[in-house]
């Protein structure tokens, strides 16, 4: 008898319910929790990791770095223990890799692979099936690796053989991303020598903290506006607890919900305040918002703090392109704060949205659309006419879990409620969410 196909969508809508109420804490920061398994499959011995978020996307990463030989295993609500093999005696995956809507877990298992004598397929779904994949592949392949096999423009599925002896790099990535420069840090660990990344704006420095956590020798320096990143390869990794703080792109929306639902206050804990990170409350804070930063202190290595959040006249502002690597993730829940505002809002620069889970750019306008919020997309920026959104539409999320949330949380403020074609992604990245918003007084149905 076969079973009942799993539901490929789930709409949703939210409505607007009276003010938010009470404290939260988002669940583990994504781009560490990715890295916290990586770093155990990579390090011989019993990594253990507290906060983990048990999304879809980390959970994929998870079930790659078992196939390379880690022995995984959960101990409870967020603590894992991974117990690797350790850098240069990984296995070659029997089976494919499927990564799901996973970019990060992936992209930064490609630089894994390309340092190892290992072949590798990798694939995920419809979304990451069209994400491009050259510009890790490219520097791999200076390294040493071989595309054995790629999809059309350089997609998964990718077959990837990894390099014998991996070459070390001077790398000057294309674009401020952490997820190249994570691939070639990691290819680079196997390789005799240095390994050089240079950046011309900071990305996320999560993959330099966690080398030096885990005992490697990294020099990072300041080059204008940007980075260069020196990796001691072949360094001796031990294992050191992962403590993973909660995630700034996820407490992005009950924040932005606080500040545009009349009345609100509450109460968001233990987020990661990394300023390679915390680009979303600077604006938020140049806007008008009302957010006190409480308890500001160090835990598992990121300064975290408890942030209060009050219903906010939120005014238009003009975000300037240099600040889109520190809230690349967090345009989506701008755009909403923006459409609350008075005034415009102006965001550049935003060209790297266009290779998310999504085209956000056009997702998100297309969303603002549906909501009857005047916008414009000029080049590479985004406008936003603020005011009292009316909402009523259906907004269709392309695999976005971050477009799903985003405009669930403008319909807790909108004058009608807000439709979403699809809810299901929202577990890739915080699988709480419906039940911690509706937790503060949000009203899904
Ligand atoms: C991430 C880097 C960013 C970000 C993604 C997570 C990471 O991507 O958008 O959600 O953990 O390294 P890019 O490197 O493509 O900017």
């Amino acid at each position: 008898m076969s079973s009942p196909a799993a539901p490929t969508a789930s709409p949703l809508s939210a409505h607007r319910n009276g003010p938010l109420r009470g404290r939260v804490r988002p669940p583990g920061d994504k781009s560490i929790s990715h890295r916290a398994f990586l770093f155990g499959l990579l390090t011989r011995g019993l990594t253990r990791i507290e906060g983990l978020l048990e999304g879809e996307d980390v959970l994929r990463t998870g079930e790659a770095c078992r196939a390379l030989g880690a022995t995984i295993s959960r101990l409870g609500e967020g603590r894992w223990t991974v117990a690797g093999p350790g850098l240069g005696s990984l296995v070659a995956p029997r089976n494919g890799l499927d990564f799901g809507n996973a970019g990060t877990g992936s992209r930064l298992m490609m630089g894994v692979v390309g340092g190892h004598p290992i072949t590798a397929v990798f694939d995920g779904d419809a979304s990451l099936r069209k994400r491009p994949m050259r510009r890790i592949l490219d520097p791999l392949r200076l390294m040493g690796a071989q595309v054995v096999s790629e999809g059309e423009g350089g997609r998964c599925p990718i077959t990837l053989r990894g390099a014998d002896e991996p070459a070390p790099i001077l790398y000057r990535t294309p674009v401020a991303s952490a997820q190249i420069k994570s691939a070639v840090l990691l290819s680079g660990l196997n390789a005799r020598g240095h390994t050089t990344v240079i950046e011309s704006e900071a990305s996320r420095d999560h993959t330099e903290k966690m080398l030096t956590h885990f005992g490697a020798e990294v020099h990072v320096e300041t080059e204008g506006e940007g980075r260069r990143i020196t990796l001691v390869g072949r360094p001796e990794l031990r294992p050191n607890p992962v403590f993973v703080p909660a995630d700034p792109s996820s407490a992005a929306f009950p924040i932005v919900a606080a500040l545009i639902v009349p009345g609100s206050d509450i109460v968001v804990e233990g987020v990661m305040m990394n300023s390679l990170r915390s680009g979303l409350l600077t604006t938020l804070l140049e806007m008008g918002a009302r957010i006190e930063t409480l308890d500001l202190r160090v835990e598992g290595g990121e300064d975290v703090a408890d942030l209060r959040v009050r219903a906010s006249d939120l005014v238009g502002v003009d975000v300037p392109a240099a600040r889109a690597p520190s809230m690349i993730d967090e345009y989506p829940i701008l755009a909403v704060a923006a459409a609350f505002a008075k005034g415009t809002t102006r965001m550049r620069g935003l060209h790297e949205l266009r290779v998310k889970e999504s085209d956000r750019l056009t997702a998100v306008a297309a969303g603002l659309k549906a909501a009857g919020v005047a916008h414009e997309i000029e080049g590479d920026d985004l406008i936003v006419e603020g005011g009292a959104p009316v909402g009523g539409g259906m907004v269709e999320t392309h695999l976005d879990h971050r477009i799903a949330m985003s405009f669930l949380v403008m319909g807790m403020a909108s004058a009608k409620p807000m439709q979403v074609d699809d809810s299901l992604t929202i577990a890739t990245s915080f699988p709480t969410f419906q039940s911690l918003m509706q937790g503060l007084g949000a009203k899904f149905a």
